[in-house]
């Protein structure tokens, strides 16, 4: 019997930590639903389960910084990920700002900031969230991770 799911984990899926701030509050979670979407101007697009934190978030505010982890980093993606409640952050993240006051994981390989421009996904479990990028920079040297090198998997 034919199996989609499958098929569909075999895609090249990357690890990334998706922030936003609410409240003053900073919030976060593991996403792997991510892809650039145009060169001209830079945009990306985030597809986020409904009815989660920090789809409800994201959406409230319209703007996220997304970082990528590197292969090194599945520790720090399981404890954002445990932590779990809310899309609260575990308390030891060492968390800094983006000029524009949204919360910066330092620890990532680079980052980028989003607005939101389009929404998709009225018939989807996720929403694809489809934004401009408006800074981001590389933090330090590394290699990014795929789920399939860190041995975690979403989706399919
Ligand atoms: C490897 C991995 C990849 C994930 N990718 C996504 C994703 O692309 N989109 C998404 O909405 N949640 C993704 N999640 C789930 C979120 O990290 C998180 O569990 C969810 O937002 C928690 O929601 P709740 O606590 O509000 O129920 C992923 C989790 C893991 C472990």
């Amino acid at each position: 019997m034919s199996n989609p799911s499958k098929a569909l984990r075999d895609f090249t899926y990357g690890l990334y930590v998706v922030t936003t701030e609410i409240n003053g509050e900073p919030k976060g979670a593991v996403v792997s639903f991510v892809t650039q979407v145009s060169s001209s101007p830079k945009a990306v697009a985030v597809g986020l389960r409904k009815g989660t934190a920090i789809h409800d978030f994201v959406r409230q505010t319209g703007k996220f910084v997304l970082h990528v982890l590197s292969v090194e980093q599945k520790s720090l993606a399981e404890s954002i990920y445990k932590s779990g409640q809310g899309a609260d952050l575990p308390q030891e993240l060492a968390l800094g700002k983006t000029e524009s006051g949204l919360p910066l994981l330092r620890d990532a390989l680079s980052w980028v900031e989003v607005r939101v421009t389009e929404e998709a996904g009225e018939k989807t479990d996720h929403r694809l969230f489809i934004g401009e990028v408006v800074d981001g920079d590389k933090i330090r040297d590394g290699k990014p991770a795929s789920l399939f090198d860190v041995g975690l998997s979403y989706g399919g």
